[in-house]
């Protein structure tokens, strides 16, 4: 347990909050996040990178847990953020975020949304090919601005983590192939744009990593590439983004400081640029689940249980797969415990489920906990603070739960619960069948 998973006389608490009382006040599910853990990862990346490395710039990349008050934090923080929708641009221009700290990311974004961040003016736009930057420039022409880009690059490196988050082989949506008749075309209708300025390359190769081998494996492919544009068009590369994916402790993995990728990257990069007497260009990384995961839990109250002789025990809870889709998408293992009753020996092999109508809805299959765990007791799961609340969803009628941040002892309410009136809200009756 870190040190805001506390256990004060049979009780969970987190971040100085005593779990039950936050139940008590906000009702479950409840998203709780602690403000102590998602500072406390900037700091190390500040120490580790920021402050460490001149020209460098860390963007969170806030499809992981994106709120109005994270991007709050982050602009405390002094952060940059990575969006992915005109969504999160939104809600990040709603937040205060100032425009030029913010990048935007995705392989498919709408004229509408490029339309959005031309005129708010963001920082940077990732872009993933010869049709969006032909858009980019059609934007630009008509508001007379001009945007700074970077291409994201498929590497073709194949990281290791489940197939659904491996994003830099070749065979993948994201990004632009490697292969030299596309890329260096690429290149140069962005070099000779009057509407872009051409900042350099960006990668992501998978997520939820704990080698850094394909890290390594990309950003010698990106140097390479660096030196090629060199000898090809004579242009200096200003900026690589190397993508986020380090990966964080759900069960029992052993979390990589961020050193341990970070470090081996930069003397990489620096080595290159000193060789050549020439000084290194921006250097931007864009981590989310290691920012966020393990500063969020999830609260539910537990009710029935079924227990099959010989089989299995069944903890069903007042959640489920519509506020953390993990398990069921990715087959995601989660560690938990009773709040109300920590002290207790954990004897009895569960599995926690949810309440929707689907048998994959099981939130963590065979977990010890107490034998005593009853109806109406608090379960929590460990480790929700990424792509939990960003990915739900109101399947089966469940409204989406509140999210709470909480500091020092401290909580606050900072996503409403939706009621079941918030829920229906958009929809309306078909006028000719009243
Ligand atoms: N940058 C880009 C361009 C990305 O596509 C991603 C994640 C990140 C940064 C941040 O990666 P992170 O540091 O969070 O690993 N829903 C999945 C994860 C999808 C990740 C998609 N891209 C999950 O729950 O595991």
């Amino acid at each position: 347990m870190n040190s805001i998973i506390e256990n004060k006389k049979g009780i969970l608490h987190f971040d100085g909050c005593n779990t039950l009382e936050l139940v008590e006040k906000y009702g479950t599910p409840l998203y709780v996040m602690s403000e102590t853990e998602i500072v406390n990862r900037f700091n190390q990346l500040k120490e580790c990178f920021i402050n460490k490395y001149p020209n460098t710039r860390v963007a969170y990349a806030s499809k992981a847990f994106c709120t109005l008050a994270i991007y709050q934090i982050c602009k405390r923080e002094g952060m940059c953020i990575d969006v992915v929708s005109g969504g999160e641009l939104y809600t990040a221009i709603k937040a205060g975020y100032p425009p030029e700290k913010i990048e935007f990311n995705g392989n498919n974004k709408l004229r509408a949304e490029i339309e959005l961040a031309v005129e708010y003016g963001i920082g940077r736009i990732i872009v993933d090919g010869l049709q969006e930057l032909s858009i980019i420039e059609d934007v630009c022409k008509e508001k007379n601005k001009k945007v700074k880009i970077l291409y994201r690059i498929t590497p073709g490196v194949k990281s290791s983590s489940h197939d659904y988050i491996v994003t830099g082989k070749k065979d993948s949506k994201f990004g632009i192939p490697l292969d030299e008749d596309v890329i260096m075309k690429h290149i140069k209708d962005a070099i000779d744009s009057e509407w872009v300025e051409f900042l350099g390359f960006h990668y992501h190769v998978g997520s939820q990593l704990f080698d850094n081998e394909s890290h390594l494996k990309a950003t010698r492919i990106i140097l390479e590439l660096i030196k090629q544009v060199k000898g090809k068009f004579d242009y200096d590369i200003k900026e690589i983004n190397l993508g986020g994916g380090f990966g964080v402790k759900y069960t029992d993995e052993v979390r990589k400081p961020y050193a341990y990728f970070i470090e081996p990257m930069m003397e990489m990069i620096n080595d290159f640029y000193n060789e050549l007497g020439v000084v290194p260009p921006s250097v931007v990384i864009e981590p989310g689940r290691s920012i966020v995961a393990e500063a969020g839990i999830s609260l539910y109250t537990i009710g029935s249980i079924k227990e099959i002789r010989d089989v299995r025990k069944y903890v069903s809870v007042d959640g489920g797969m519509p506020d953390n889709i993990r398990p069921a998408l990715y087959q995601a293992e989660y560690d938990g415990v009773v709040a109300n009753k920590v002290d207790e020996e954990k004897n009895d092999k569960v599995t926690i489920c949810g309440k929707c109508c689907e048998s994959g809805d099981i939130l963590i299959t065979d977990i010890k906990i107490t034998k005593t765990a009853k109806a109406g007791d608090i379960f929590a799961i460990f480790s929700t603070g990424a792509y939990g609340y960003s990915m739900a969803s109101t399947y089966n009628g469940n409204p989406i739960p509140a999210v709470v941040l909480v500091k020092d002892g401290d909580s606050e309410l900072i996503v409403k619960g939706q009621s079941y009136e918030d829920m229906i809200g958009n929809q309306l009756m078909a006028k000719k069948l009243i």
